[in-house]
């Protein structure tokens, strides 16, 4: 019989580094997508390899040829065209994602240099919190173009408002869009005007008051989840969010979504990572794409970028320590 899978034509990899809740979650919805082999690297002994040798038992029953590697080593991750570094701390309950910042810089900048020797072509997907700080933190290690590095926020926070609207308006899901900008904190923007269903924007289907509370719920998403896991955070939707992200690169979808990016003067912002809408295809960002604001978006925006700015410093202050 021949088999089913062309080594003339082998399937794209994606290394995943970080085998915890989102690592081995986004390696499973990669899988089952059917997007890409993934190579799966955790540093602790036998984590990646036992959830790989799982994930690869699960494959007869979900039906997909795709393979998984799991290891402690970073020769899996040779020749990825996406890396997605999920490794690093997660929130406890009363803990914000800065709280994170210093020990999962060091993480970082041990897992960077590491995959850039063995994936330089690849796109890099920072999923590690702070994430604007950590996508910055990565961008200035790897030496890759701003295109390269991005990171995974807006997609998921687009995600929550998206859900919690269908909940209210007893919407399906499938009709609701939405779109997140700013860094991935408690000063995100989401945009009413731009959360839609089937078409219609949120601030004609609902009061004022009924759009805040679910505006503001999208903002808290994040803790609402940690404050009820207790040990940890969310990582289904972020998962989810990660594949989508991989799915618009692999395929070429040149797809309109949200992400963490090096802001040249769009929005009146330059030199800082911050969520903003772009085109995801190939290259990683083809464009960043510049939508009209209203003057208070575009001010909370600028707030919200001066909150990363500040992060941004206190990465610059860490690696010049260990420099
Ligand atoms: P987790 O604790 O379940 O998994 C983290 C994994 O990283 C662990 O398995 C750990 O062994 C591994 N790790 C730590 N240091 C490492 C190193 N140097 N090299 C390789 N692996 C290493 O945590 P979870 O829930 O998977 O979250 C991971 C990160 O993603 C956290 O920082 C969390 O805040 C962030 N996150 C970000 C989201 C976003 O929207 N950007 C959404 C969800 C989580
Ligand atoms: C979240 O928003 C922890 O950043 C992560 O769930």
């Amino acid at each position: 019989m021949p088999p089913s899978r062309s080594a003339a034509n082998p399937s794209p990899k994606v290394a995943v580094i970080g085998a915890g809740n989102v690592g081995a979650t986004c390696a499973q919805r990669i899988l089952e997508r059917g997007l890409a082999d993934v190579a799966l690297v955790d540093l602790v002994e036998g984590l990646a390899a036992g959830k790989a040798l799982d994930l690869a038992e699960a494959a007869p029953l979900e039906r997909h040829d795709g393979s998984i590697v799991g290891s402690t080593a970073y020769d899996v991750v040779e020749g990825a065209r996406v890396v997605v570094v999920t490794a690093g701390l997660a929130r406890k309950p009363g803990m914000s994602r800065s709280d994170l910042l210093e020990a999962n810089a060091k993480i970082v900048q041990s897992i960077i240099p590491q995959v850039v020797s063995r994936a330089p072509s690849a796109v890099l997907i920072m999923v590690t919190n702070p994430l604007d700080a950590m996508t910055y933190l990565a961008w200035r290690l790897s030496g890759f173009p701003a295109e390269r590095v991005l990171g995974m926020a807006g997609v998921l926070d687009a995600a929550r408002l998206r859900s919690f609207v269908a909940q209210r308006l007893k919407a399906s899901v499938k009709e609701v869009e939405a779109l997140v900008l700013g860094g991935h904190g408690d000063s995100m923007v989401p945009l009413p005007r731009q959360t839609t269903v089937s078409g219609v924007p949120l601030p004609d289907l609902l009061p004022p008051p009924e759009v805040e509370k679910l505006i503001q719920r999208t903002r808290e998403g994040g803790a609402e989840v940690v404050k009820l896991l207790k040990t940890g955070s969310a990582f289904y939707a972020p998962a989810s969010s990660v594949a989508e992200m991989v799915r618009a690169i692999l395929k070429d979808e040149k797809r309109l979504l949200p992400a963490c990016v090096y802001l040249k003067g769009q929005y009146g912002l330059k030199e800082v990572f911050c969520g903003a809408p772009v085109r995801l295809g190939a290259g990683g960002v083809e464009e960043i794409v510049e939508i009209p604001l209203a003057p208070d978006e575009k001010a909370a925006l600028a707030a919200s970028a001066d909150g990363v700015r500040r992060e941004m410093q206190e990465v610059d202050r860490l690696i010049g320590a260990a420099a």
